[in-house]
């Protein structure tokens, strides 16, 4: 089996979809045939630890603050891991992107493609396909009350995950593989993502 590179993949969804499993299984897989990275964002930097913080509500942020910095988070990803990972030639696989911002920052002004052509025209990398696991936001929000109990981040509620879904479909194209999660338990959702993932990226 060779896979074909450069391959850059991102996992979307609203919070409690279950995205980071299906990134790190996809990642195991890819890994086991050529050399991998699986990132995640926000990153590390000073940026994404700031961030971190104002998503637990430890720090005020506006949401053009978040916009800010979300995007000066990127910046840093694309320029020292994305980019140099891919011009290596190893496979990048990223637990959000900018679609997360586009879809969790937009607002009725700033809507969600107006937010994905401002990442675009920042120069960021395209992904080659963008897996969205689209889980009812009521589910989402059961699965993260019993992971965190009351140490919420401030996205998490009903009406929030809901808004959130809603900006994510109003971006899906032929780039998004939408897979839907609603009774799936890990093990089969993954066998949609490697079915889609064979036929568009595997060749024997
Ligand atoms: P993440 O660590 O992926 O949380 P989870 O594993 O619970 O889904 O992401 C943290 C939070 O950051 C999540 O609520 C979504 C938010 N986020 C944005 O609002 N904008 C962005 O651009 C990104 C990358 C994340």
């Amino acid at each position: 089996m060779i896979i074909k590179t450069p391959l850059f993949i991102v996992f979307e969804g609203i919070d409690g979809a279950g995205k980071s499993t299906q990134a790190l299984r996809l990642y195991n897989f890819c890994n086991a045939i050529t050399p991998t990275a699986l990132l995640q964002e926000p990153t590390q930097s000073k940026h994404g630890q700031t961030l971190r913080k104002m998503l637990k509500g430890e720090i005020q942020g506006t949401t053009e603050e978040l916009l800010d910095l979300f995007i000066k988070d990127r910046e840093y990803d694309v320029e020292h891991n994305i980019q140099p990972l891919l011009q290596k030639g190893i496979v990048v696989i990223v637990d959000r992107y900018f679609y997360s911002t586009a879809a969790y920052q937009a607002t009725d002004i700033v809507t969600p493609d107006v937010i994905v052509t401002m990442n675009i025209n920042k120069g960021f990398p395209v992904p080659n396909r963008v897996y969205f696991i689209d889980v009812e936001p009521s589910v989402a929000l059961k699965r993260i009350q019993n992971r965190s109990g009351n140490n919420r981040e401030i996205f998490e509620s009903l009406h929030i995950l809901e808004k959130i879904r809603k900006n994510y479909l109003s971006l899906v194209n032929d780039t998004f593989a939408v897979i839907k999660g609603y009774n799936y338990d890990e093990e089969t959702l993954f066998k949609y993502v490697l079915h889609d993932f064979t036929q568009h990226f595997i060749t024997e």
